[in-house]
This record gives structure tokens, sequence and C-alpha cells, in this order.
């Protein structure tokens, strides 16, 4: 099933009452998860305990299925508190071998976790074995999950979150998602057309076989932060009042590209620089990195890290003008189309599933990843022309409304998962 047969299948639902999980979303998706296939349940695994954005991408997905699913986490973290105040079922089988095994470190390490990587095969597929569909939402729960699929004969649904290429794999990692993608995995579902594409060029995929579902988000929540006075609003988060505020929102990370933004800010006097984050895998090391090169360039006045923040919509809102700086094509971006629910001008790094958000000059500004100067001259642009970073904000807003909504994000991974319903 490709991506316009999963929506267009919308048309030929069967009508029923919601169940009491789904009643916060939408009354579509409530009767989509009430009609399809009554009895199918469903194992969601997630390799973090972090708060990523596959994490968040997960969350309304576990939610909707709460009467007849569950989560395995294989790390223990905030994600876990918050799958359970949503009054989903989580449990956590970490081994601390597995969770060690870093992309990077991958060539080597994974031969001394054998032992450990066996218990957690055999974990998921116990787990797997009472439930009717394994959904994985992440690379590691996708090997482990997808290995253990002897044990458990369960379906299994992949979560691509990811662009499958060297920028962001080593050579053994793409090697085995291709053969698992080929031979273990039964439906795979896309977070954008270029996760998708790679996915395609690495395994030989037809394209059309690897259906596209745009990450969705409660628009209304984002919109809804009252700015009327921004003022007040930057007190509240001990911001500048009067300053020009550039914000980049996510995980600090070196292809996030938080530097490009810090060297940017010696060519913009005026404005300061709000990073909405933290290192959430280990990148420790980049963080004071970007710290110390603020003072290098004598901009760490100029600089706030706010560190991880749960009310993103009202920091958004609190911003003149939002960055998205990564220097490799981004999967997605959900701060990007957060950004932009948030009424905000987004100036972001025109590679991977970003096209497919942003349309230069009509609902956002595109920039070549990696390039500080056209960074510079993009935010000098909007900040000299703020009638046009208004039209553009008003359009991203339109946007977000209509194509990055929960509801249809749900309604279209609830008939992906009913694809391969037993
Ligand atoms: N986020 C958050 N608090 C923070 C920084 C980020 O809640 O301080 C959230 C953000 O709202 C977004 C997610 O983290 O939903 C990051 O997702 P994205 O797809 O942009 O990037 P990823 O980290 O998954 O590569
Ligand atoms: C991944 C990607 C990000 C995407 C998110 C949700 O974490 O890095 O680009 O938005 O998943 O699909």
């Amino acid at each position: 099933m490709n991506a316009s047969e999963l929506r267009g299948a919308a048309h030929g639902l069967p009508q029923a009452q919601p169940s009491a999980a789904a009643s916060s979303m939408g009354s579509s998706v409530g009767a989509l998860l009430a009609g399809l296939k009554a009895k199918s349940t469903v194992l969601f695994v997630d390799q973090s305990g972090q708060l990523g954005g596959a994490e968040f991408s997960l969350l309304p997905l576990a939610q909707a299925f709460a009467a007849r699913g569950a989560v395995l986490l294989l790390s223990d973290g905030p994600f876990r508190e918050r799958l359970a105040s949503l009054g989903v079922n989580v449990s956590v089988a970490s081994e601390a071998r597995v969770s060690g095994i870093s992309k990077e470190a991958l060539r080597f390490r994974w031969l001394f976790a054998l032992p450990a990587i066996v218990r957690q095969v055999r974990a998921i597929a116990e787990a797997a074995k009472r439930y009717d569909v394994l959904f994985l939402n992440t690379q590691k729960a996708l090997v482990l999950g997808a290995l253990g699929k002897p044990l458990h004969r369960r379906p299994v649904i992949w979560h691509l979150h990811d662009i499958m290429s060297t920028d962001h794999f080593g050579s053994m990692q793409l090697l085995a998602v291709k053969f698992i993608a080929r031979h273990l995995v039964d439906h795979v579902v896309a977070n954008s057309r270029a996760s998708a594409q790679s996915l395609a060029s690495l395994t030989g995929i037809p394209l059309a076989a690897i259906p596209v579902v745009h990450n969705g988000i409660d628009t209304h929540a984002f919109a809804n932060v009252d700015s009327a006075d921004p003022g007040t609003l930057r007190r509240r988060l001990g911001l500048p009042e009067d300053a020009w505020l550039a914000g980049l929102f996510g995980r600090l990370a070196p292809w996030k590209g938080q530097h490009i933004a810090i060297a940017a800010l010696p060519r913009l006097p005026d404005v300061h620089l709000v990073l909405v984050g933290a290192a959430l895998f280990g990148e420790d090391d980049y963080a004071q990195r970007l710290r110390r090169q603020a003072l290098r360039l004598g901009v760490a006045d100029r600089v706030h890290f706010a560190g991880f923040r749960d009310d993103m919509a009202a920091w958004m809102k609190a911003m003149d003008v939002i960055l998205h700086t990564s220097t490799e094509p981004e999967p997605f971006g959900r701060v990007i189309i957060e950004g932009m629910a948030a009424g905000r001008p987004v100036i972001a790094a025109g590679a991977g599933g970003v096209k497919e958000i942003v349309r230069h000059r009509q609902n956002g500004w595109l920039v070549a990843p990696g390039d500080r100067r056209a960074l510079v001259d993009a935010i000098e642009t909007l900040r000299a022309a703020p009638e046009l970073a208004q039209r553009l904000a008003e359009q991203a807003l339109i946007d977000t409304q209509r194509y990055f909504s929960l509801d249809v994000y749900v309604e279209q991974m609830t008939r992906a998962i009913g694809c391969v319903s037993p």
C-alpha cells in the first residue's frame, strides 16, 4: 500500500464508537481505531528512554492504542514517565551493553555485547508473543525486534525515522538494515519521502511500497499560547524583553548545527540566539564546545542556553524567528512544523524531509545546510522586512493546520498498522 492509498483508504471506514483512549483524538481517528480489526493488539518497541523526535511521534500513537497495546523501551528515562502519564502500559527491558552500542562504535562493540543482544532479542520476542503486531520505532528496536521473528512470528511494522545513508550511519549498520528490511519486515512507513527514498536506494525495495506519513502535531496547542504581550511572555521565560530573538530548538548534537548559528552571530550584532534543548544522546562534549565557541567569538552574552523544555509552544512564540540548522539532511524535522504552528517565520536548512515542509519564500525560508553566510543573509532579510516575515508565518500556520495535524497523522499510522494486522 502506498501513501496515497493509505490516505485514500480513509473513505471506506466502518463507523463505530471511539475507544476511551482514542476519545482525546478527533472522532474520525476514534472511529477508525474502534473499527479496524477490533481484536488486533500492538506492541510498540523503542530503544530510547529520552524524548527525541521519534519518541514524540510515538506518544500519540501509543496513547491511541492504550486500550490494546503496550510500549516496551530498551532504556529507561523520562519517555517512560510521559507514556505512563498518558495511560499507556509501558515497561523497560534494558541491557547496558546493548544501550552502550553507538552508531559509530557498532563495527566492533556488538561482538562483546553478543550475549546481551541475544537476551534482548529473546525478551522482545517473549513480549511480542502477547500481541498481534510488533511495531518497531527506532534502529536498535528494528534490529533486535526483527531478528527475533523466528521466535515471535508476528508481523513486523517498522516506522522509519532516518535517512539511511552514510551521512548518518556506518556501513555495518546499513548492511544489517538492508537485510532486515528485505527479509524480516512486513511493512515500512517512512516519516518523509527523503527517508523513504534513502531506504529504497539502499535496499532496492520499490519506493511505491514504502508509504510516507509525515509527523503531525497538536497545532492548536502551538497556536493558542497567548503572546499578545510578548514582554510578559519573555519575562516569564527569563528572556531579554527587547532583544531580537532567534530561537533554535532541538537536542544539542553536531549534525543539528547549533555551531552554525553561533558562528553567524558576530555578523548579526543585535541578534540574540536562544538554544532550547539538551544533549540527549551523550553529546555533552559538543554542548561544552558550543559554550566555548560563544566565548571565543565574544557573543556569549547573546547566546542563551535554555536546556530541555516542556513548553515548546511558549518558547517558540517568544521568538522573532525560528532557525533550523542541521548540517546533514534532516529526515523530517518536527521542530520546523512546531515553529510554523506557533505562527513564527522559520528559516530552515533545505535538505531531506525539510523540503517537503518548507516552500522557499512561501511558508518559510530555505538556506543551504551548513552555510553560515546564507543563514546570516536570511536572518538579515527577514529582520529588515517584518511584513515579509509575517506573511511567511501566516502561510506556515495555514499549512501546518492543513498538512501536519495530529488527527491525520494518527489516522494514517493506524491504517498502516491495520495493513499488517493478522
Ligand atoms: N523538544 C522538546 N524540548 C526541547 C527540545 C526539543 O520537547 O527542549 C522536542 C521538540 O518539540 C520536537 C522534538 O523534541 O518535537 C525534536 O524532534 P525533531 O524531529 O525536530 O528532531 P530529532 O531530535 O528527532 O532529530
Ligand atoms: C527522527 C529524525 C527527525 C524526525 C523525527 C520524527 O528523530 O531525526 O528528523 O522529525 O525522527 O520522525
